[in-house]
């Protein structure tokens, strides 16, 4: 499962990508406005110089000529640049003119099996299933993950899954044993998905066994290469 961040903020993108994890980025109208009256273009065309995959960015409009037009002219923003329709009936339509263009469409806002096969059918790159939202309202967000990777999986089509509005890392492990080829998560559940009290207190155990009996200096030692009587590393 690859991870993408489900951000717009500069600062988070480029910690994931050094970290050589996050692999794309997600954005949406509100995470863009989390970062103050920005230039979407200039905002989106400098993540997109960051990130080494696809970087969602969403249309505004909501009638499919509107999309499509806005599309047109987010696609040309950067070469990595995929662009989100939401899962309306008008999404549909202007994910299929998208998608006959060869721009990539990532078909967000799904809360249903319905809305993929639609997406499926329509061409997209991705389908982003809204976890979170779902378990918000008593739903079981994850199911409708399952039932979009079994689906795609048995007719063999090539579109992407994306588990989105991930909430907490219990999410990330249950989108990865859903087979989803994509989790996009806030940067807060990324740092939190390393974190285990067993990897910290091993750790400092090792750490202070070796110091107990190598001394504080042991450390650095372990790793200086010995010299000869001529000066000469002997490696
Ligand atoms: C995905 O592409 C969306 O940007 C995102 O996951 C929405 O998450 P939220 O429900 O936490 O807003």
């Amino acid at each position: 499962m690859q991870l993408f961040l489900d951000t717009a903020n500069i600062d988070h993108i480029r910690h994931g990508v050094e970290l050589g994890v996050v692999t794309g980025v997600t954005t949406n109208p509100s995470l863009v406005s989390r970062e103050g009256k920005v230039i979407y273009r200039d905002l989106v065309r400098e993540i997109c110089s960051i990130v080494p995959g696809p970087v969602s960015t969403e249309v505004l409009g909501q009638d499919a000529s509107q999309m499509v037009v806005e599309a047109r002219e987010i696609a040309k923003w950067a070469e990595n640049i995929v662009v989100k329709i939401p899962a309306s009936l008008e999404g549909v339509k202007a994910t299929s003119v998208l998608t006959k263009e060869n721009i990539k469409v990532n078909f967000t806002l799904c809360f249903s099996l319905n809305q993929a096969v639609l997406a499926a059918a329509a061409g997209a790159t991705f389908i982003s299933p809204f976890v979170g939202r779902l378990d918000d309202i008593g739903e079981d967000g994850m199911r409708v993950v399952i039932d979009i990777v079994q689906f795609l999986s048995y007719y063999r089509l090539p579109t992407q899954v994306i588990a989105a509005s991930i909430r907490h890392t219990q999410h990330c492990v249950m989108a990865a044993k859903a087979g989803a080829h994509i989790a996009t998560i806030p940067y807060r559940v990324l740092l939190q998905m390393i974190q285990h009290p067993l990897t910290d207190t091993g750790i400092r155990r090792f750490t202070d066994d070796w110091r107990k009996v190598m001394g504080d200096e042991g450390i650095v030692e372990a790793f200086t290469i010995p010299k000869d009587d001529q000066g000469n590393s002997s490696r």
